[in-house]
């Protein structure tokens, strides 16, 4: 059911400096938009999570916040990796499988380790997955449907190809929230959101640009 999720996936994109600008100018104006009845979750990079977490904290607006990636592995001697505790002290969420990092490695038993170890840390992962067939680590509960041609394209799927895939996924499981995912933007959001199966919108390009996506939060 509703509230509508709207996911910015900020990808690799961002300094710090830009992504205070992003806040400085965000902030404010979406708290002029007043009551909205939306839950917005940001994934910045994890060395911007700490800058996300402190200015929204300041702002006293209740956005949450998600990571792009998990380690597949604990806390221990696992160089370079950052692990859900690291994640769990800024954020609650983290999108798994994105399939930008499945096209650099990461193979389905690797996936569904990072959405278990992601459970253990007390996060909730936000499930990629290309289509109805792909296989639903358990503990999910919200898959992102993003088929890889509508990726940064410009070119999205149909709202009705989308909400087949969400009735097929909420038919494995009535309680699984599904968003779509791939070239939503302000103008074509709503065709996504008004769908019955459809949850919310993962966005990645849109959410760069403040107005944008200021946009897009009002049209959902
Ligand atoms: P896009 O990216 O909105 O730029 O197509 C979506 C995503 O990759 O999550």
């Amino acid at each position: 059911m509703k509230p509508l999720l709207l996911v910015a996936n900020f990808k690799s994109y961002m300094t710090k400096n830009e992504a205070k600008n992003w806040l400085e100018e965000f902030v404010p104006a979406y708290k002029n938009l007043g009551n909205i009845d939306k839950k917005i979750i940001l994934c910045p990079a994890f060395t911007l999570l700490e800058t996300f977490k402190n200015f929204l904290e300041n702002a006293n607006i209740s956005i949450e916040l998600g990571a792009q990636n998990i380690s597949r592995l604990p806390e221990g001697p696992y160089t370079g990796e950052v692990n859900g505790a690291h994640i769990k002290d800024f954020a609650n969420y983290v999108i798994v499988g994105h399939s930008e990092r499945r096209q650099y490695g990461e193979d389905e038993s690797v996936v569904e380790e990072k959405a278990r170890i992601a459970k253990d840390y007390s996060l909730t992962s936000i499930f990629c997955v290309q289509g109805a067939d792909n296989k639903i680590p358990e503990d999910v509960s919200i898959i992102a449907y993003e088929p890889v041609f509508a990726i940064g394209s410009g070119n999205p799927d149909t709202p009705e190809n989308a909400e087949d895939v969400a009735m097929k996924m909420k038919k494995l499981n009535k309680d699984y929230k599904v968003i779509y995912g791939g070239s939503v933007d302000s103008a074509n959001v709503n065709s996504f959101t008004k769908m019955g199966g459809i949850d919310g919108v993962l966005v990645g390009k849109a959410s760069l640009d403040v107005k944008e996506f200021l946009k897009l939060i009002e049209n959902a």
